[in-house]
C-alpha cells in the first residue's frame, strides 16, 4: 500500500519537498509513462490545496492531448500556440497565469478556474507533455510553485 500523506498546514516548501519525494518513490521502478503521470496527477491533487484541475497533456502527432488528471472532465485536444497549455508546449516555457480572464485565448474548460500554471516536460530538448494546474482562486501560483513543478517535470523528463 502507498501511503504518501501531506502534513497538514505544512509550509509550501515542506509540501513541494514531501511531493517530489513521493513521486520518486512512485515512479523509480515503473516504466509505464501513463502510470507513472496518473500517479503524479493523484500526488498533485492531493498535496496541493485550493485546486481544481490536476494533470498532463501529451504531445500527440503536434498538438496536445489529454493525458492523467484530476478533477472535471477537460478538453482533449489543445493545438501548440493556443490557449495557456498550447502557448506553455510551443514556447518550451512556464506560464504563472494570475487571472485566466486576462489570458488571450484561454480555455475555459471550467468556468470556476481563476488562475493557472502549466510546466513544459522535455526530453532531450523536446516537449513531450505539460504539467497544467488550475485553480479557483485568483494569483494562486507564485514563483515557488513555478520552480517547485519545473523540479517535478525534471524529474519525469524519462519517466513518462
Ligand atoms: N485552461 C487550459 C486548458 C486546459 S484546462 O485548464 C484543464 C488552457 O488554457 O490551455
Amino acid at each position: 500500500m502507498y501511503d504518501f500523506k501531506p502534513t497538514p498546514d505544512a509550509p509550501k516548501n515542506a509540501i513541494y519537498r514531501d511531493l517530489l519525494s513521493a513521486a520518486e518513490g512512485l515512479t523509480a521502478g515503473e516504466r509505464d509513462g501513463v502510470a507513472n503521470m496518473a500517479n503524479v496527477a493523484a500526488l498533485l491533487w492531493e498535496f496541493l490545496p485550493d485546486l481544481n484541475w490536476a494533470g498532463f497533456y501529451r504531445v500527440v502527432d503536434g498538438e496536445l492531448v489529454l493525458g492523467p488528471f484530476a478533477g472535471r472532465p477537460a478538453c482533449i485536444r489543445i493545438p501548440f500556440g493556443r490557449g495557456v497549455c498550447g502557448v506553455a508546449a510551443k514556447d518550451a516555457a512556464t506560464q504563472v497565469v494570475a487571472d485566466v480572464h486576462a489570458f488571450s485565448g484561454h480555455i475555459a474548460c471550467d468556468p470556476a478556474s481563476r488562475s493557472e500554471l502549466v510546466v513544459p516536460v522535455q526530453r532531450e530538448g523536446v516537449v513531450i507533455a505539460v504539467i497544467d494546474l488550475d485553480s479557483p482562486s485568483p494569483a494562486r501560483f507564485d514563483d515557488e510553485d513555478a520552480k517547485s513543478i519545473e523540479a517535478l517535470a525534471a524529474l519525469l523528463s524519462k519517466r513518462i
